[in-house]
């Protein structure tokens, strides 16, 4: 059986590095459960809740990483950087898609830079609202992935975390059903095999409006291993709550 995961996704938040360190040390503090735990604050803090973790069981992750390696890329930071700050690196997440451009060549290149550097990656993938409402939900992401992986040496994907991340569903407060996000999970790792990949053995999270409510739909639905947690991993109450449907 798949290991579950949880990962808090902070995004740009909370305010402060010393907000963060708290909110990592309240989480760090959350009764364990058979559930991995996860979380990604922003680059800027993620040193000092590194340094705030340390020892806990409680994986830290990158919210993003630059495709090159190293050079003249201001604002940017590199996969190399983000190693011994944190176990792995979300990459392809809808908002970095949007706001910087990312298309799936670019994701490619950044998925095969974390996997190269020994980051574990949660690669995001999910469709648009308009993309739902035509009913192409699986082949969507199913091209995704076929696209996403491309630039990965055969036979490397390291330890692959997959996160179906419906665009409409995500801080709307309008979550996908359960029966939705376990047909996404199936044509995932269709599309995973078919790049040789052991599907089996890759975690799929949903992500999307999950909170203390809806968890329940999606730690009940086949083939989802986890969640991916946007607002609600901000209140320490409600992800233990996320978390525990999961255990
Ligand atoms: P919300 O849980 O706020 O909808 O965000 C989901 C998300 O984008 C996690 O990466």
């Amino acid at each position: 059986m798949r290991a579950r995961l949880v990962v808090g996704n902070w995004k740009m938040n909370p305010p402060t590095i010393e907000d963060a360190v708290e909110l990592a040390r309240a989480v760090a503090a959350l009764p364990r459960s058979s559930a991995k735990l996860g979380i990604a604050p922003p680059a800027v803090a993620l040193a000092a809740v590194a340094d705030a973790v340390r020892g806990r069981d409680l994986a830290v992750f990158a919210q993003d990483v630059h495709w090159e390696e190293k050079g003249a890329f201001t604002g940017q930071i590199s996969a190399t950087m983000v190693r011994g700050l944190a176990e792995g690196a979300i990459v392809g997440h809808s908002e970095v898609r949007r706001d910087q451009g990312d298309d799936d060549v670019r994701v490619a290149r950044k998925l095969a830079r974390a996997v190269a550097a020994g980051l574990r990656p949660i690669l995001c993938v999910g469709e648009s609202e308009a993309e739902f409402v035509a009913g192409e939900s699986t082949n969507v992401v199913a091209r995704q992935i076929s696209a996403d992986l491309a630039a990965l040496v055969r036979g490397s994907v390291g330890r692959l975390v997959v996160a179906y991340e419906p665009i409409w569903a995500i801080g709307t407060g309008r979550p996908a059903t359960g029966a939705h996000a376990t047909a996404a999970a199936r044509a995932i790792r269709t599309a995973l095999r078919g790049m040789d990949v052991d599907a089996d053995a890759v975690p799929v999270l949903y992500g999307g409006s999950v909170s203390a409510k809806s968890v329940v739909e999606f730690a009940r639905a086949d083939g989802i291993d986890g969640a991916l947690v946007g607002g609600a991993s901000l209140d320490p109450d409600e992800f233990g709550a996320i978390v525990r449907a999961f255990t």
